[in-house]
């Protein structure tokens, strides 16, 4: 098994800064919209078709799904990968945070949380930063210049939280989530960039939540369960925190076709319990 998880976090590491290097010249949208509904940036399209071609390369890799694809494109291996090429796209005009989230299964897609073996984000920030959670463990690197140097060997969140990001328009919330919101409002500072892994990597870093919740006319939320709610959810529970589609935990949940979405929350497990009960 190593050896093919080795083998895709390698092929993330050589690959997301070749699709950091594409973004300045394809900031463009292309007529497409991928299977969410979404516009696709030329972006988009870069990182998934790189990815999507490297990672089928992988002998121990049997199939690649992708946000940006409607349909999983299979090969054989006993290994399933599900990516987000580029999520926080539409950060690319304003230049701010994006990344590339990766999952590896070790059963066909769409599969449930528990089926994970490991999984990871490549961060677009001031540095490119590599983070995977494989092993009960996560660890953190800087990639720069096709160098691959170690920042945290055991990365953990950190027990005092300080910050949050809420994800729709306070109007949409629930009676109940808007009640939530205010408390922790008055408690944490405001961190919200419009992309997951960005805001996540702040939680990840200083402590705190981050959540998507379910709106009331879209009541199971805006991001997707295979995508990025199981990978992230695998991340943050590996470095001692919590998920939760409101409910119960991200990895609990099967995706009932490739793209379903769900409400997302990650991080402080004691705000993530709080978040059950209100929302109960
Ligand atoms: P993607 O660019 O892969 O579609 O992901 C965007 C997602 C997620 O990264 C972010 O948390 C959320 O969309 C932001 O949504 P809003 O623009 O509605 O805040
Ligand atoms: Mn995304
Ligand atoms: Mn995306």
């Amino acid at each position: 098994m190593s050896n093919g998880i080795g083998a895709v976090v390698d092929v993330v590491a050589a690959t997301a800064p070749e699709v950091r290097a594409g973004l300045a010249d394809r900031r463009a949208y292309t007529e497409s919209e991928n299977p969410s509904g979404d516009r696709q940036l030329a972006a988009d399209v870069h990182a998934d078709e790189l990815l999507c071609e490297r990672l089928l390369d992988v002998d121990a890799v049997g199939s690649y799904a992708s946000e940006e694809r409607d349909a999983v494109v299979e090969d054989d291996g006993r290994l399933h990968v599900a990516c987000d090429p580029l999520d926080g796209s539409s950060n690319l005009k304003s230049n701010n945070a994006m990344g590339t989230l990766f999952g590896v299964y070790d059963a066909p897609l769409p599969a449930p949380g528990s089926a994970l073996v490991a999984a990871g984000f490549a961060l677009f920030g001031p540095v490119t930063t590599l983070v995977v959670a494989r092993d009960g463990r996560v660890r953190e690197w800087v990639l720069d210049g096709g160098d691959r140097r170690l920042l945290e060997d055991d990365l953990a969140l950190p027990a005092e939280p300080t910050v949050y990001g809420f994800g729709g328009r306070r109007p949409e919330w629930t009676d109940a989530f808007a009640a939530y919101a205010d408390r922790v409002a008055e408690e944490l500072k405001l961190r919200y960039g419009g992309a997951m892994l960005g805001d996540v990597n702040q939680v990840l870093t200083y402590g705190g939540v981050f959540g998507y919740p379910g709106l009331r006319d879209r009541p199971e939320g805006k991001l997707r369960l295979l995508f990025e709610g199981h990978p992230i959810a695998f991340v943050v529970e590996a470095a001692g925190g919590a998920s939760s589609d409101g409910e119960r935990s991200l990895l609990e949940l099967t995706p009932d076709r490739l793209h379903a979405r769900t409400p997302l929350f990650v991080g402080d497990p004691g705000y993530v319990d709080d978040l059950e009960a209100a929302l109960a």
